[in-house]
């Protein structure tokens, strides 16, 4: 079973900008609400309450301000930054006293999934004992994210970091399963060719010791990384056009709180006064 979950919206490496070095990308507005509420959303639908986001150095009060600690949302959310970024794995070390003895999840703050399917595919996971899980999604350009090849029995018998050449279509996203040995597992890593520790390089562990498995998010979900500004306003359309035709909101993270359970009423008219006028407080009030 999986209670904890890892945010990791630091500047992941490769992916820090000067944009993001000033101000942290997970807390732009994605359409009508920031970035970090996507993948919050996540883990919460998998029912995840205890929470880590680990964030670039100096940045713990610009996250305070969006979600504080004391939330609306029946959950625990705790801090940590990231001095200076090494590799997603680091997720693993710098989570250690959070993790504790326990099976964790990680999700990458700039990733964004979405589909009915979605919630089928976390319920059916978090019940992971044992071994590490990753989610399969087929995209046009797999040279641009870590690949998987499956053979005829789903079994993954390959995996590579951004392969030049590949006949598979189906990339790794950034959301993951593991169990309890991660931590023991990423501090056997030695950085890549580009200086950083590997996420693939942990999985590829796992692999070898045939104790990791892919799901597959096929055509009912979608998955977007925003990581660069073109795919961030893509999502931020995809959001627009979808909550527009539905009047439904996307990663509304009290309306998941409050269908869970988590939370009141009084939890939600907080939440509004937290958030003062705008469009997604008022989505709040009329889902009261
Ligand atoms: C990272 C991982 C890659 C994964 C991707 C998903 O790449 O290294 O395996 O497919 O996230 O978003 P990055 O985008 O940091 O280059």
């Amino acid at each position: 079973m999986i209670k904890k979950g890892i945010i990791l919206a630091g500047g992941m490496g490769t992916r820090m900008s000067p944009l993001t070095k000033a101000v942290n990308k997970q807390l732009l507005p994605l359409y009508d609400k920031p970035l970090i509420f996507y993948p919050l959303s996540v883990l919460m639908l998998a029912g995840i309450k205890k929470i880590l986001i680990i964030v670039n150095k100096g940045q713990i009060n610009q996250f305070r301000k969006v979600l504080p600690e004391k939330n609306n949302l029946g959950i625990l959310i705790e801090y940590k930054e990231q001095a200076k970024p090494g590799g997603l794995p680091q997720a693993f070390t710098i989570g250690e006293s959070f993790i504790k003895k326990d099976n964790v999840a990680l999700i990458l703050g700039d990733n964004f999934f979405y589909g009915q399917s979605l919630t089928n595919i976390l319920k059916k996971n978090i019940n992971l004992k044992s071994g590490a899980k990753i989610f399969i999604h087929p995209v046009k350009k797999p040279h641009l994210y870590g690949v998987a090849t499956l053979d005829k029995k789903n079994k993954i018998i390959n995996l590579l970091e951004k392969p030049k050449k590949t006949k598979s279509n189906l990339a790794v996203t950034g959301l993951y399963f593991f169990d309890r040995k991660v931590i023991e597992f990423t501090k056997k890593l030695k950085p890549s060719k580009r200086g950083e520790l590997e996420i693939i390089d942990l999985l590829n562990i796992y692999r070898k010791k045939n104790a990791l498995k892919a799901e597959l998010i096929g055509r009912g979900g979608s998955w977007l990384d925003t990581g660069n500004i073109k795919d961030f306003y893509d999502a931020a359309n995809f959001v627009s056009a979808i909550e527009n035709r539905q009047g439904l909101k996307i990663a509304c993270i009290e309306e998941i709180a409050l269908k869970k359970n988590w939370i009141k009423v009084k939890n939600i008219n907080s939440a509004i006064k937290f958030y003062g006028n705008c469009d997604y407080s008022t989505y709040l009030k009329n889902l009261i």
